[in-house]
């Protein structure tokens, strides 16, 4: 038997199966799922309008490449026409969200002829060269420079800094909502100013929706909050309700100079990956998940926040849109992580010290009572002198 090399601390718990909001382990004890796969099962595991186009797919053909006319792909070009912003319209399908990150970086890098990047203090954007290289976190970083760019990292929701920003840059990265880097919410302020500083210097604003995209704050797509308007939004995780894809969408000024041979992907708009995109915008929009992901999110934000005030020594505080949610604690969060497992509800760091949540839309009432009574209780071990 191979091994699977160490990257990340083995969680400890077997899965066999899972559906909807919870997953069960080799014993048959269930979980309530507040990690989702990184938040890619945000549409719940095996959503059924994703299974359902799965299965009918595998009858008539799994592999072929975009160029290629088919069925499939005109129903997730048309299901997609009917999601993104209007000036968005122009789509490339990768695998992975660092992949697409990887793309836009590359149409923005060539376009322009500059070779530098802007992003800022929290962000995350893969792990892939290019990707990693308008990451910030130093511990991704460290080992692999020189990255094939250079990228001037700005301190997150801070005006005045991006004035720094000049005619070097090709284009700037930002998420509306950090995700790895600890749930820090982009303030409104905030991104119309980096679109507009964008403008001013002439670079592509790049809008990472990977982890906020696809209704998970509560709109389809986050920035459309702000009122702003990208030049290439990179998507992945929910978009396939859980199936490995993601894509770039881009304005038509970005289309018109993309040239013939200058990118590609053996798997990148695979048949099995398109009919996942057609099952889950068919369930983004026939069971409003948005619109559930603000409520919910709204319930669970709350109910946090109730714990934190109750857990003062140890909760510095609660952050979170739609169904994003972080608990930033005065200490490490993977203890934490590991009490939530053993009582049944799984969860995820953000970063070392955010308690990061990440539920699938159809969370009920009860799931959050539930979690927040768990999390309640290990709050209370962690209580200087207890346990
Ligand atoms: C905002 C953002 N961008 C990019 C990525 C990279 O996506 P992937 O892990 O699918 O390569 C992630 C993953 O967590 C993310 O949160």
């Amino acid at each position: 038997m191979a091994s699977l090399l160490k990257f990340s601390t083995p969680r400890g718990l077997k899965v066999s199966r899972a559906e909807g909001q919870y997953v069960w382990d080799s014993s048959g004890r269930r979980y309530i799922d507040f990690h989702t796969g990184h938040g890619a099962a945000f549409l719940g595991h095996r959503n059924r309008y994703v299974v359902a186009r799965l299965r009918s797919q595998l009858e008539y053909v799994t592999c072929l490449p975009p160029f290629f006319d088919s069925e499939i792909l005109e129903e997730a070009l048309k299901s997609l026409g009917r999601i993104l912003p209007s000036h968005l319209g122009h789509v490339f399908f990768m695998n992975s969200g660092s992949e697409a990150v990887e793309l836009a970086l590359k149409l923005a890098r060539k376009r322009s002829r500059r070779k530098v990047y802007a992003a800022f203090t929290g962000a995350f954007h893969g792990r892939t060269m290019a990707a990693l290289s308008v990451t910030h976190n130093p511990k991704y970083r460290q080992g692999y420079d020189p990255f094939p760019s250079n990228t001037i990292f700005l301190p997150f929701n801070n005006v005045e800094a991006l004035r720094t920003l000049d005619e070097r840059v090709a284009a700037v990265i930002v998420e509306p909502v950090q995700g790895e880097g600890g749930i820090h919410i982009a303030s409104r302020e905030f991104l119309r100013a980096v679109e507009e500083r964008c403008r001013e210097v002439g670079a592509y604003f790049i809008v990472d929706e990977v982890q906020t995209g696809f209704g998970r704050t509560g709109l389809v797509w986050s920035h459309l909050e702000y009122g702003v308007r990208p030049d290439i939004l990179v998507a992945g995780k929910s978009i396939g309700g859980g199936f490995p894809v993601s894509f770039v969408a881009v304005s038509d000024d970005v289309a018109s100079k993309v040239e013939e041979g200058e990118h590609g992907s053996t798997h990148g708009g695979n048949p099995l990956a398109l009919a996942a995109v057609v099952g889950g915008v068919e369930a983004l929009e026939r069971e409003r998940v948005p619109e559930a992901a603000g409520r919910m999110g709204g319930l669970l934000a709350s109910r946090l926040k109730e714990v934190a005030a109750e857990a003062e020594d140890v909760v510095r505080e609660v952050r979170s849109k739609g169904l994003m949610a972080g608990v930033e604690l005065k200490s490490r969060a993977a203890p934490l992580v590991s009490s939530l497992q053993e009582r049944c509800v799984l969860a995820l760091r953000a970063g070392l010290i955010v308690l990061r949540f990440l539920p699938p839309y159809l969370i009920t009432e009860r799931d959050v009572e539930e979690a927040v009574t768990v999390l309640r209780e290990a709050l209370a071990k962690f209580r200087p002198g207890v346990g």
